[in-house]
Order: structure tokens, then sequence, then C-alpha cells
């Protein structure tokens, strides 16, 4: 293949990018999106405060320019995120208990039903454990409703709508031997063994010096694929440049493809100057719209696979 799309395809998988509807009119953006891309993650426009600024008035204007944007190009839709303790809106922020799990709850039925046949993967939920070694989850007004939040979530976005596969999505979860990664690995294997609806874990994939890929990655994405679930790998960047950046983004990619149930890989963001993080320089194309040494790396080793 000679996109990073049409090469992850021989192999059956997709490779995606971020993206951020304020930058659909800018045509060097949109054209490395519809050349390259196979998947599409909006960055910010289906998460909790933009789809439901105020509790039950639901605002999808900019997800559904994203979601437009995919089907004129033939990619594929990743919705984030449906549940998670960042981006709430204010009314969100402010609530506790039942009223909070009936608000969650509500808010995955519509937020679905409206996307009901077009997303292919929904992170149902986002970031519920701590970091560091306590293997715990994160404390936050949705853990706070009680542990069984997660698979409640899980539940209801099944029943709005059978055909998305619904992920957990994290962080520094990459290193098999670390305390998060084996707690969120025993997460999912008590869902799979009681029958909670979980078809996918994803692999956010933040890479800087301080949290490298680990010598582990590949065992990791493998162990949890023996769980029964694809995984994914699903918000990649890798802060750097030149041959090292290449290299580590070449040892990411060729994971992905030695794992048979590794369905696809998505970077968050297009060009070095789209990043959240743009002055880690962590992307695939340069601020022109280049193809960086990452990028042939990236694209060398989907040929491989
Ligand atoms: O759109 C507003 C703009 O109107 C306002 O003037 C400006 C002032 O702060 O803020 C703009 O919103 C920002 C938004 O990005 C769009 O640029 C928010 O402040 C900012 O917080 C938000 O950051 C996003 C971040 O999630 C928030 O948690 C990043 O774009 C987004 O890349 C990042 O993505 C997350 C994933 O969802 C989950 N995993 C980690 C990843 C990186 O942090």
């Amino acid at each position: 293949g000679t996109t990073l799309g049409s090469a992850a395809a021989r192999t059956g998988r997709y490779f995606g990018t971020a993206v951020s509807a304020s930058k659909l009119s800018d045509s060097v953006y949109t054209g490395i999106l519809s050349r390259e891309f196979s998947m599409i993650t909006p960055e910010n426009e289906m998460k909790i405060d933009a789809t439901e600024p105020s509790q039950n008035q639901f605002s999808y204007a900019n997800a559904d320019r994203i979601v437009n944007q995919a089907a004129s190009q033939g990619a594929r839709m990743r919705g984030h995120t449906l549940a998670w303790h960042q981006q709430q809106p204010g009314w969100m922020q402010s609530m506790e208990g039942s009223a909070l799990r009936q608000a969650m709850l509500n808010h995955i039925t519509q937020v679905v039903t409206h996307y009901r046949g077009k997303i292919y993967a929904w992170d149902v939920v986002n970031e519920a454990y701590e970091d560091g070694g306590s293997g715990a989850r994160r404390n936050s007004n949705l853990q706070r409703t009680g542990d069984d939040w997660i698979e409640a979530a899980f539940r209801a976005a099944r029943a709005a709508d059978p055909d998305a596969k619904l992920c957990y999505n994290d962080y520094n979860t990459d290193d098999w031997n670390q305390a998060k990664t084996q707690a969120v690995y025993r997460m999912v294997q008590d869902f799979k063994s009681r029958g909670v609806p979980i078809d996918c874990v994803g692999f956010q994939s933040h890479f800087n010096p301080n949290s490298p890929v680990p010598s582990s990655y590949r065992t990791t994405l493998q162990n949890f694929a023996d769980l029964g679930v694809d995984v994914q790998i699903t918000e990649l960047d890798i802060e750097g440049s030149g041959t090292a950046q290449a290299d580590n983004y070449r040892t990411v990619v060729s994971a992905c493809v030695a794992v048979a149930r590794c369905t696809g890989i998505t970077v968050w963001g297009i060009r070095d100057t789209d990043s959240w993080r743009a002055s880690a320089t962590p992307l695939l194309f340069d601020g022109n719209g280049q193809k960086k040494a990452a990028y042939t790396a990236a694209l060398d080793a989907l040929n491989a696979g």
C-alpha cells in the first residue's frame, strides 16, 4: 500500500486519526485526511460536554460534521467517549449518586441511539483507573455511584446499538508489568466471564521520554487479545524526531501487526501542529503537511505485515 489506510487494509486493519471539526475547512488537512486515513475519532466533539451541554439537551452539529466527512471519504468512525471523569459539562460535574448514574445512562442511551449504525466502535468508558501502583479505580463522581458503573455503561451502550463494538480505553496500560495494566486486565477478564458486553480494549499509547514504549508492549496487546477481545491502538503519538522517533513508530505499528486481534491503529492528530502536545512534534506529518521519517517507518511496518 502507498498510503497508511491502504497498507493497513492489506492485513484487514484500519489506520485512523483524531479529527477536529474546526479544521475541516483547511484543505491541506482534509487532503491528507481523505488520502491516508480509514478511521476517524473526533478529538473533542463526541465528549460529554460537547454532546450534552445542558442536561437532556443534545448538541450534535460538530460531531455530525465529522461523521459526514468520514462518510464522504469512506472512513469508519470511532466514538469517543461516553463516560469519563474529564470534559463533563458543568451540570454533570456537580452531580453525584443515583441522579448521576441515571444521567450517565441517559447520556449513553441518547448518544449511542443518535449514532446507531454509524459507529464502528465506541470508547464507552475512558480512563477509569488510577495511575501508580495501587491498581485501584480512579476516584471520580462516576466511580462514587458504585463499582458497577462501568458494566452499567457497557450494558446501556449495547442496548442502544447492538452492532457497535464496545471498548474500554485507557493510557499507561501498555507495560504488562504495571499495576494499572493488571487491574484493567482483571476487569476485562471478569467482564468476559460474567457476560458483560465488552468487545475491545483501546490502548491510548501517548509516549514520551518519561513514558516510553515499553519492551512488553506486544505482550500486553497479545495477553488482552487472548481474553477474547479485539485490541486497538487508539491515540498514538510519540514525542521526538528523526530516526529515534521513526524507530519507535516502527516498534508500535509492528506490535499491532503481530497480534491477530489488534484490528487497527489511530494516531492522535495529523500534523505536528494539530497535536495537543504540538511542541513534542509527536505525529507523522510536519506542520506543512509533509511526511516525516516516522510516516515512512509506520508505512513500512504496515506493508511488512
Ligand atoms: O474550544 C475551546 C475554545 O473555544 C477555548 O477558547 C479554549 C480555551 O481554553 O479551549 C478550547 O477547548 C479546548 C479543547 O481541547 C479544544 O482545543 C480545551 O480547553 C482543552 O482542554 C481541550 O483539550 C483536549 C483534552 O483531551 C481535554 O481533556 C485535547 O484537545 C484532546 O486532544 C485531549 O484528548 C485526550 C483524549 O480525549 C483522552 N486521552 C488523552 C487525550 C490527550 O489529553
